[in-house]
């Protein structure tokens, strides 16, 4: 039975709505909202109060682009958590391939590189008991009429390192779609990589599928957020997105219905809205165990040094 659950990016979007949905079962004792923004925390915890009747959320203060933010909050930790949402994320702003000191692009870091600190040390520690799950996206298999697929071309530890530093792409990238689906798809491979070292607990992945109404596009230029919003706002109309009620509820199932197995990278079956299915069944390349052992290499040369 899950009692605690941390939520990153808890403050906005699918985070703040699933941290709504997951106290609306009353086993749920606490629900940490991980966030790196003290005040849009605050107002999100008021918020969450007010709309639940429940005084059961507590800030965490986190920076998930950020390794000894990311270490502070684990190592501080006085009881372990039941699950985890690492849902933080996103196109990672205006300057999404500029190097952290790391030598991760940002678009890395916001998604996959404190969120692999956190689980593994996490669990390192016994401080996870039951369940992770980490949010990935219907790009990383392609979207018709959206994003291309992406392609691997020997799933190496090299390969994927590339890919966390931005050398894979040998052109300057505008368009934040394209590193995007590839560090997402990192991210799932690394988490089935952990899955099969860690058993006992249930981890993984789960897109919340094409989502209006989140600040996923606040990065954008404003005249292509407008427009990305509008095109978002028609999709939901013509039955080809959803909102976020809908998006979240599939961390909600994730988390807490044990048919979603452990290894396995969840998403919409067709398109980006709809059932969600085993990825793998779409995309190989999820399935193949070397490729997840060598992002989980190249997601560790970054967080232990
Ligand atoms: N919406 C969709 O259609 C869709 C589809 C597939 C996957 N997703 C994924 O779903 C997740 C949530 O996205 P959303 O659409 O709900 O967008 P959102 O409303 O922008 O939520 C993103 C959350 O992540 C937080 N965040 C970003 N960088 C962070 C960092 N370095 N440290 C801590 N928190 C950080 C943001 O905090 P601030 O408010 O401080 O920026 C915000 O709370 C993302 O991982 C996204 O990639 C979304």
């Amino acid at each position: 039975m899950l009692k605690k659950v941390l939520i990153t990016g808890a403050n906005s979007g699918l985070g703040k709505e699933s941290a709504r949905q997951l106290a609306e079962d009353p086993t749920i004792e606490k629900i940490y909202l991980g966030c790196r923004n003290k005040k849009k925390a605050m107002e999100a915890k008021k918020e969450l109060e007010s709309v639940t009747g429940r005084k059961i959320f507590e800030i965490i203060m986190i920076d998930v682009s950020n390794l000894d933010s990311v270490r502070h909050v684990v190592d501080h930790m006085k009881e372990p958590i039941d699950g985890i949402v690492m849902n933080a994320g996103g196109f990672g702003g205006s300057d999404f391939m500029s190097l952290t000191p790391e030598g991760t692009t940002r678009i890395y870091a916001v998604n996959v590189l404190g969120h692999a600190m956190l689980l593994e040390r996490l669990l390192e520690q016994s401080k996870l008991t039951s369940v992770g799950i980490f949010v990935g996206t219907e790009v990383s298999r392609g979207v018709k009429g959206m994003a291309k697929r992406p392609e691997l071309k020997q799933g190496s530890v090299g390969e994927f390192t590339s890919i966390a530093n931005g050398t894979f792409w040998e052109k300057d990238i505008t368009d934040a779609m394209i590193p995007y689906g590839y560090v997402k798809l990192m991210g799932v491979m690394w988490m089935s990589s952990l899955a099969r070292k860690y058993p006992k607990v249930r981890l993984l992945s789960m897109s919340p599928g094409g989502t209006a109404g989140t600040e996923g596009t606040s990065s954008m230029p404003t005249f292509k957020r407008m427009f990305t919003k509008s095109l978002f706002e028609v999709s939901v109309l013509l039955g080809k997105m959803h909102r976020v009620d809908v998006g979240a509820r599939r961390y909600i199932d994730g988390l807490t219905d044990l048919r979603y197995k452990s290894a396995v990278f969840y998403a919409s079956k067709k398109g980006v809205t709809g059932d969600v299915g085993d990825q793998g069944m779409i995309f190989d390349v999820f399935n193949n165990k070397t490729f997840q052992d060598n992002a989980r290499k190249a997601v560790l040369s970054y967080i232990r040094h």
